[in-house]
């Protein structure tokens, strides 16, 4: 079984998203998505509209994705390769070349995928007027425990 591993923040899902985790899903046979939480994405200086438990269950409804874990540190990576196993990292070009990534060769395959032209979470934002409505939206309101 030929695992791999992605990261990012994944808010309001678009297409440009879809396609990375479809890429990233055909080079293996188990997709594992480190999803930014609210926190990390602070550390950032980014600010998802959508918080992470809303995130997190609209990755898990991706037919591509198989497993989604929180990502809290930069410095996480390296043990979550050994953790679960994995064959290769995939990143969007964006990261082409990031130390944080290129020093994970010593454990694993490093793959950038192409990124999809003309979509982003910022230019949605900007586009639909949502740089004030930021940060923490849950539209699990209710049974939180039951999924
Ligand atoms: N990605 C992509 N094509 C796009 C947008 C994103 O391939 N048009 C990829 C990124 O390269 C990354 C993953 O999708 O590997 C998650 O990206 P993320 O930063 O969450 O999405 P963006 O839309 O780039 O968000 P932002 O505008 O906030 O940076």
């Amino acid at each position: 079984m030929k695992r791999i591993l992605t990261y990012g923040t994944f808010d309001l899902l678009h297409y440009g998203h879809i396609r990375l985790l479809k890429r990233a899903k055909e080079l293996g046979d188990y997709l594992i998505v480190a999803l930014s939480t609210d926190e990390f994405n602070a550390v950032k200086n980014k600010k998802a509209y959508h918080n992470y438990e809303t995130r997190k269950k609209m990755l898990e409804a991706i037919r591509y994705v198989d497993l989604v874990i929180p990502e809290n540190t930069w410095e996480q990576k390296e043990d979550d390769v050994k953790k679960y196993f994995v064959d290769t990292v995939v990143m969007g070009d964006d990261w082409k070349n990031d130390e944080r990534f290129e020093s994970l060769r010593k454990y694993c395959d490093v793959v950038y995928l192409e990124r999809t032209e003309g979509v982003s979470t910022t230019k949605i934002k900007k586009e639909l007027g949502l740089q004030q409505a930021i940060n923490g939206v849950d539209q699990i309101p209710f049974v939180k425990n039951k999924g």
